[in-house]
């Protein structure tokens, strides 16, 4: 690869008859897979180098010579409008190398050739009634109306495998308080069914087709009940692939207290007419690659024998030797055979499941040995007509989950693959606690004192979260052997990932140039790096040791620890699940842009996927803003943009070619703004009279606030979404805002105007005389990763972006200056500051824009002496864990009770940052 900066020089494209050529190796994120069904990924690129609509995108392998058909798409530009980021597909491969090459060629004054599909490719056939996709390997049918989202899945040789395929919901209109209640209450229940609303297919089809489904449940039994709980369903189909990807996406806009899910699947017809009960199988998945292996109607363990070529092919999957062949004992007496019906597994805690079958409704369950943790893949068919194979995404870690198979000794057998297993405990939304008596602002502030939760009657409610599953839907032949099984398994749990190295990602800067390799060049980079990485693998132990999973909880880490039990403070206030408080979604990504971790890249991943969806609103009137951290992820009376922050999602977004349902969720949050005018996020402790009027100018902090609304602007403008004008500005009328306030960011506040994108003075300083209202956390919210992507989209030139830079600086330096520095800039020193250590990310900025080693050293003064036990992580810290065992603990866990989830994000956002910025004078300081 040449010098990216060579190109960088080469400035506006447009027209200009520009060659050039890169090839970027992308790799596997960890091993390289067994199986492969079809990937997307993201690829960033240089300013200024490439313009989409005259580059052509090719890949290959590293040992084949055979390129690879590659879809290719733009998912972010430059402000110039070269592409940053390109999201591209490949199809299901046979041959799988380790290393892929893709290559850019810019083809000069001609545009890229409109691809037409190949014979290897998709095709799409659309009409009112359904659109039909065939991949080459499978066709699926999906239907526009009704309640069947999947008309039919076919082989290649067109056998019908599956059919019917619906979503199912159970709820209930209330729930027993304890075993007494049951014959004391009148519970209704509820089935519903998809109801489809919308269904569109994406405009390119030929490597990769996603077929999104949009609609709500609406009820088939059990009386009256509004359509309800909007789902949005995403089928992604590869060429040459015989699987379907699956994103399920669902939002809760119920009544917590009435519409109580007990039940939440997705269910597929199985036809089995004309295969023999015998060689019908259901393989029901297991603990670490295990499976059951029946078959409908057993013919292994009998008094008398089939003979071994018959009980081998059933336990195999095979279709038996032909019955009339069999010992006549045995094929006389079929019919006195039980022929298993149902099966049920049930996944009800992430340490177990429990399984049973049964001949039919009204006998009795049959217990099966169960075991651990299921991985999730179940699969029904017969040995000659083949079947489906079902499977979830983290499938235990998300329990209560259940798979069940039905009616598989008619003609029409049964998937459903449970997102909620109806044999659970309903889903309980309720608020934990009655509000003991906090009804007005004033106990509210002092119950905070206590428990440190930020309560508000009404403001603990679920309404408009959401959750994301991930469903595979492999189609096969025949029955596969356990193996296979296992392969496809592995591939539902951890799907492939294709990624470039941090290097390139690093010197494209299209994720900013706030962080850097990592560095072991001398002793205390070294203690830094294995300090970062001791945290990384912390997390993902705890995740374990402490059970942090679930239907909504997985995903989520906690926020402070309690040492006296040995526990996370799981039932205490604000200091429960975490809900992103101080950004650990830009540490853990920033960690893997690094490092390339596979590890860190999965335990990333699951958090976006969590706290994109269920910490944060998505309709009402609190859509696009999220919840503060507490005991249930949406309690909280808190409700701002700091926690829906866009910047969270954008490295999964970018790196994952465009993953449209975070662009979804990235989208909404442009709405965030118009909250402000219905909710005053500083309602509780504003001393000016200020309140907010819809429609009308509200006052918004400049730190987590403006940044979260910037950071969801900057992405809109770089998408060029559809509101990326009113993006861009709101944007620079902002930036112009806060620097014609005298004190710039300093101000801490302005009112700004959701209809026009115009800030003025807060209502404290109408006048604009010079207010000086620091917080702490105005900065620890993705204020500086923000502020310096958004001058490095602007340019230098950029008069905008001069003003921008000019008041951030400022702000850099002076947090942590010294009194007399502030009052000298400010004519008032700054109160109310602390968080030393992770803002010394901002005296490295500063540091490093003005390359000034005295700034320097301060900014490794501060990360190493700012921090005291109550506020970051000393570099004399334990960095290791402590076992405890024993009946000191539920269950053994390994402890480190000197650190919090908040020094942590802090932390390792101001060491990945400083090393960046000034990690060449970190040898210098000493002390
Ligand atoms: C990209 O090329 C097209 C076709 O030549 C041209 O119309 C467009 O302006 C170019 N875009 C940029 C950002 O230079
Ligand atoms: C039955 O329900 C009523 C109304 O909810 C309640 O007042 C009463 O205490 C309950 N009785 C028992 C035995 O639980
Ligand atoms: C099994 O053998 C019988 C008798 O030879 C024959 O009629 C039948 O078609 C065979 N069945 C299959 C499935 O081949
Ligand atoms: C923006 O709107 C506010 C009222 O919402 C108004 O006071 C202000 O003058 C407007 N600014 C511009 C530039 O139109
Ligand atoms: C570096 O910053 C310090 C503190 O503001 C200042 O006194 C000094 O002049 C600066 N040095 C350079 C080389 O700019
Ligand atoms: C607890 O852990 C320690 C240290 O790993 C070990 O030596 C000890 O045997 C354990 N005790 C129990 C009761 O498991």
């Amino acid at each position: 690869m040449r010098p990216l900066s060579v190109w960088l020089t080469l400035g506006a494209l447009a027209g200009r008859a520009i060659s050039s050529t890169d090839s970027i190796d992308v790799h596997w994120v960890g091993d390289t897979p067994e199986h492969h069904a079809g990937t997307t990924f993201g690829l960033p690129w240089p300013q200024g180098k490439y313009n989409f609509s005259n580059t052509d995108f090719t890949i290959s392998g590293k040992s084949g010579e055979d390129t690879v058909p590659l879809q290719s798409w733009v998912t972010g530009y430059w402000r110039d409008g070269s592409i940053k980021w390109t999201g591209h597909a490949i199809p299901s491969l046979d041959t799988i190398d380790n290393e892929y090459t893709v290559t850019a060629k810019s083809l000069g004054g001609r545009s890229r050739a409109n691809h037409s599909p190949d014979s290897d490719g998709i095709t799409v056939a659309e009409n009112k009634q359904e659109v039909k996709v065939n991949t080459g390997k499978i066709t699926v049918s999906f239907a526009k109306h009704g309640s069947h989202i999947v008309n039919s899945i076919r082989t290649s040789n067109g056998q019908v495998v599956g059919e019917k395929g619906k979503l199912v919901l159970h709820t209930q209109s209330g729930v027993a308080e304890d075993i007494a209640a049951r014959t004391n209450t009148s519970i209704n229940y509820f089935d519903f069914e998809s109801k489809i609303e919308d269904v569109s297919v994406s405009k390119e089809t030929s490597v990769r087709t996603l077929v999104t489904v949009r609609g709500k449940h609406q009820v088939v039994a059990g009386g009256d009940h509004d359509d309800w709980l909007p789902f949005i369903l995403r089928f992604y189909l590869y060429a040459n692939s015989d699987s379907m990807r699956l994103v399920h996406s669902l939002v809760f806009d119920g009544k917590p207290d009435e519409d109580l899910i007990s039940g939440l699947g997705i269910e597929f017809q199985v036809p089995l007419a004309g295969e023999e009960l015998y060689n019908r199988h259901a393989r029901v998945p297991g603990v670490a690659g295990g499976y059951l292996h029946e078959a409908i109607q057993g013919i292994t363990g009998l008094r008398r024998d089939p003979g071994e070529e018959v009980r081998s092919a059933q336990y195999d999957g095979k279709a038996t030797p032909n019955i009339s062949t069999w010992d006549e004992r045995v094929s006389s007496r079929m019919q006195w055979i039980p022929v298993w019906n149902d099966y049920k597994l049930s996944q009800l805690s992430p340490d177990g499941f429990t399984l049973k079958k049964r001949t039919k409704p009204g006998q009795g369950w049959v217990n099966i040995p169960g075991g651990t943790r299921s991985e999730g893949l179940i699969y029904l068919g017969g040995a000659n007509q083949g079947g489906l194979a079902v499977g979830l995404r983290d499938f235990w870690k998300k329990y209560p989950t259940g798979l069940d198979i039905s009616d598989a000794g008619s003609d029409t057998g049964r998937i459903t693959l449970w997102l909620y297993s109806p044999e659970a405990a309903p889903l309980d939304l309720r608020p934990y606690h009655d509000g003991m008596g906090e009804d007005t602002y004033e106990k509210q502030l002092d119950a905070l004192e206590i428990t440190y939760e930020d309560y508000e009657p009404g403001f603990n409610t679920p309404y408009g979260i959401a959750r994301t599953s991930e469903i595979f839907i492999h189609v096969l032949a025949q029955t596969p052997s356990s193996d296979d099984l296992v392969t496809l398994s592995n591939h539902v749990n951890e799907p492939p990932v294709l990624a470039a190295t941090p290097e390139y990602i690093q010197e494209t800067k299209a994720l900013g140039s706030y962080w850097a390799l990592p560095d072991t060049s001398n002793a205390k980079a070294t203690a830094i790096e294995n300090n970062l990485d001791f945290l990384a693998t912390f997390y993902q132990g705890q995740i374990e040791d402490r059970r942090w999973y679930g239907f909504l909880d997985y995903g989520d880490i906690m926020h402070t620890y309690d040492e006296d039990r040995h526990t996370w403070r799981y039932d205490i206030g604000g200091y429960a699940w975490d809900n992103s408080e101080l950004s650990p979604d830009l540490f853990f990504w920033q960690y893997f842009l690094r490092t390339g971790r596979a590890d860190v890249y999965r335990f990333a991943e699951t958090l976006t996927r969590h706290t994109s969806e269920v910490d944060v609103y998505h309709i009402g009137d609190w859509k696009g803003i999220g919840t503060r951290h507490g005991v249930q992820h949406f309690a909280d009376s808190a409700k701002q943009v700091r926690i829906s922050q866009p910047q969270y999602r954008k490295y999964f977004y970018y790196l994952s070619g465009g993953d449209e349902r975070v662009g979804e969720l990235l989208e909404e949050t442009l709405d965030a703004d118009k909250t402000y005018g219905i909710l005053d996020p500083q309602r509780k402790v504003r001393e000016d009279g200020w309140t907010p009027k819809p429609g009308q100018p509200a006052a918004i902090s400049l730190g987590t606030d403006w940044a979260g609304l910037a950071g969801g602007w900057l992405i809109e403008w770089e998408r060029r979404g559809p509101r990326w004008r009113e993006a861009q500005r709101k944007l620079t009328s902002t930036v112009q805002g806060i620097a014609r306030l005298k004190n710039g960011f300093v101000t801490g506040a302005g009112l700004y105007s959701a209809s026009n994108g115009t800030l003025l003075p807060p209502p404290t300083d109408p006048d604009n005389e010079g207010l000086v209202a620091i917080s702490h956390l105005d900065a620890v919210f993705g204020l500086p990763e923000v502020v310096s992507e958004i001058l490095e989209y602007w340019g230098e030139e950029n008069e905008v972006a001069k003003t921008l830079k000019a008041i951030w600086l400022d702000y850099c330096y002076y947090y942590q200056a010294t009194a007399e520095e502030q009052e000298a800039r400010y004519g008032k020193a700054f109160s109310g500051t602390s968080l030393i250590q992770g803002h010394s990310r901002l005296t490295a900025y500063y540091a490093s824009l003005h390359d000034n080693a005295t700034v320097a050293l301060r900014a490794w003064d501060e990360f190493y002496n700012g921090a005291d036990d109550s506020d970051g992580l000393t570099a004399d810290a334990p960095w290791k864990t402590e076992r405890i065992n024993g009946s000191a603990v539920l269950i053994p866990v390994d402890e480190a009770a000197w650190l919090s989830t908040n020094a942590v994000s802090q932390y390792g956002l101001a060491a990945i940052q400083n090393l960046a910025f000034v990690g060449g004078d970190l040898e210098k300081f000493d002390g």
